[in-house]
């Protein structure tokens, strides 16, 4: 049986690509997984899927730009399940554009989604680990967290600064019995680029994200660190195509 069976494990953004993949492979072995992103109707239908092979799942609708509502799905998973061993702050955009573009309302967004958004996870899920005495964070950074790329400045800096969120929590949870990890891929299978709304940018990705992942690959290195045992804190993955 795998160490994940009954672990209650609240997925961001799960709507499509990583966290879909995530909350497909947690339910498979046999973790309970609470899900939230904005398209509810995506939700139901993998909520579906997951109960018809015999997973666990609850949806909540979630916007993480909103306090409160990360204060929901949280709750959500406390009240159905009177724990919560792990938060993946997965939900993230990209629309990328050069910054002379003067894309304003899109960096914005960025920043609202890709940090706001992390930050309202730990915000939520650390009074609530620290009550328990256990407890994971996982969040999700990008190799756009080590280094910058034209037309990715903002998407970049978004990510450089989860990984900054998630090394001074993981030195200011030692001890607690809560452990942190950042999970970094490089290109993988989404819609994460659909919402560039920059022809350049546009163009520049396609040959950039040519060669990628396959989501399940982000979703293993994941369970890998959340099935260490709990002595064991895996800081850091970076998952990149080997090709
Ligand atoms: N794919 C890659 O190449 C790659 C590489 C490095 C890092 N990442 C990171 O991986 C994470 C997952 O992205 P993905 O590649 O799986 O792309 P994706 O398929 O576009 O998934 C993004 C998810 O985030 C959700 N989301 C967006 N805004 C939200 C909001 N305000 N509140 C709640 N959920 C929101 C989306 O759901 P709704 O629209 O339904 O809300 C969707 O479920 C992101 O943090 C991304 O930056 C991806």
């Amino acid at each position: 049986m795998s160490e994940l069976n009954g672990k209650v494990v609240v997925i961001t953004g799960a709507s499509s690509g990583i966290g879909e993949t995530t909350a497909r492979l947690l339910a498979s072995l046999g973790a309970h997984v609470v899900i939230g992103a904005r398209r509810v109707e995506r939700l139901e239908s993998l909520a579906s899927d997951i109960q018809g092979d015999g997973g666990s799942v609850v949806i909540q609708q979630l916007d993480v730009t909103e306090l409160e509502q990360m204060q929901a799905i949280i709750g959500a998973a406390q009240s159905r399940f009177g724990r919560v061993d792990a938060i993946i702050n997965n939900a993230g955009v990209m629309p990328l554009s050069s910054l002379e573009a003067l894309k304003i309302e899109e960096w914005n967004r960025m920043i609202d989604v890709n940090i706001r958004g992390v930050l309202h996870g730990i915000a939520t899920g650390l009074p609530v680990m620290k009550k328990q005495g256990f407890g994971h964070f996982i969040n999700i950074a990008s190799t756009g967290a080590y280094e910058v790329t034209p037309t990715a400045a903002v998407y970049c800096a978004t990510k450089y600064a989860v990984r900054a969120i998630t090394d001074g929590l993981r030195q200011e949870t030692v001890g607690l019995g809560i452990r942190v990890t950042l999970v970094s891929p490089g290109v993988t299978e989404s819609e994460l680029a659909e919402s560039i709304t920059d022809n350049q940018a546009r163009e520049f990705m396609k040959e950039y994200r040519r060669n990628a992942l396959p989501t399940k690959a982000i979703a293993r290195a994941i369970v890998y660190a959340l099935e260490q045992p709990v002595h064991v804190d895996v800081s850091e993955l970076v998952i990149k195509p080997s090709m």
